[in-house]
């Protein structure tokens, strides 16, 4: 049995102090059991995250981290040191990431090592483009992604950590993947874990959907058979959203 996570994703927004206002209001309200609500916050944020995650049902996560634990590296940020502050996830290979950043394969397979190494989970993110899914080539570019991230990784470690498909025409346009469409690239995913594992870590392995979702369509996505959470960019900046959408079970 999979247990859903709900994960919202800042990206680079709120200070410290609207961390802090935004922690107030949802303090007491995330649901105790059932479902795992994760806040990726920014690396200027952490610090206010963690302290409050002390006391409530909320887990963290860093939205980027080097795959060296310290040295001359100028503006990175070291995954020993984020695991050290208490850091549960770390979100690797957003695509804003790959087409701002020019974060390659290759780069999220060695942050994937590097996170598990020191003890945290990563999330690792896949998706096609416009272009590619009118192609028909959503299903062998996210299996790429996959594997290419995934590779050198034990089948235990591929079981515990969460992955992301976010189809890029998805993301912050308002423009959701039906229910339809987002299961039947998952269920590809789950497949290709299958194909490149075995049954068993593909049946442990979580995998969210991310790309416009909202309080309004959670519930839809969550009911799907290999949807096993969200990665929530605009709609975790609200909190009565982000309450809304770690409750979808209620
Ligand atoms: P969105 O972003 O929910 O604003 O579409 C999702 C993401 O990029 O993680």
């Amino acid at each position: 049995m999979r247990t859903p996570i709900i994960a919202g994703n800042w990206k680079m927004n709120k200070n410290p102090e609207q961390t802090q206002a935004f922690l107030e209001a949802i303090k007491g309200k995330l649901p105790e059991s059932g479902v795992e609500a994760v806040i990726a916050a920014p690396a200027v944020d952490l610090n206010a995250l963690t302290w409050f995650s002390k006391d409530e049902p909320l887990k963290t996560a860093a939205q980027n981290s080097y795959w060296e634990d310290e040295g001359a590296f100028t503006g990175e940020t070291s995954p020993k040191v984020l695991s050290e502050m208490g850091i549960d996830y770390v979100v690797i290979g957003h695509s804003e990431r790959r087409e701002y950043f020019h974060e390659t394969d290759e780069d999220v397979n060695k942050k994937a090592h590097a996170i598990i190494k020191n003890r945290m989970t990563p999330i690792i993110c896949c998706g096609e483009t416009l272009e590619q899914r009118e192609a028909g080539d959503t299903n062998s570019w996210v299996a790429g992604q996959v594997e290419a991230a995934l590779k050198g990784l034990t089948d235990e470690e591929v079981g515990n950590l969460v992955i992301a498909y976010e189809p890029i025409w998805a993301i912050g346009t308002g423009k959701t993947a039906s229910a339809d469409q987002a299961q039947e690239v998952c269920g590809h995913i789950r497949e290709t874990v299958k194909k490149l594992y075995n049954e068993g870590t593909a049946e442990k392995v979580r995998i969210q959907y991310g790309g416009s979702v909202k309080p309004a369509n959670v519930k839809e996505l969550m009911a799907k058979k290999d949807i096993d959470g969200g990665l929530v960019g605009g709609a975790s900046l609200d909190p009565e959203d982000f309450l809304a959408l770690v409750n979808f079970q209620n």
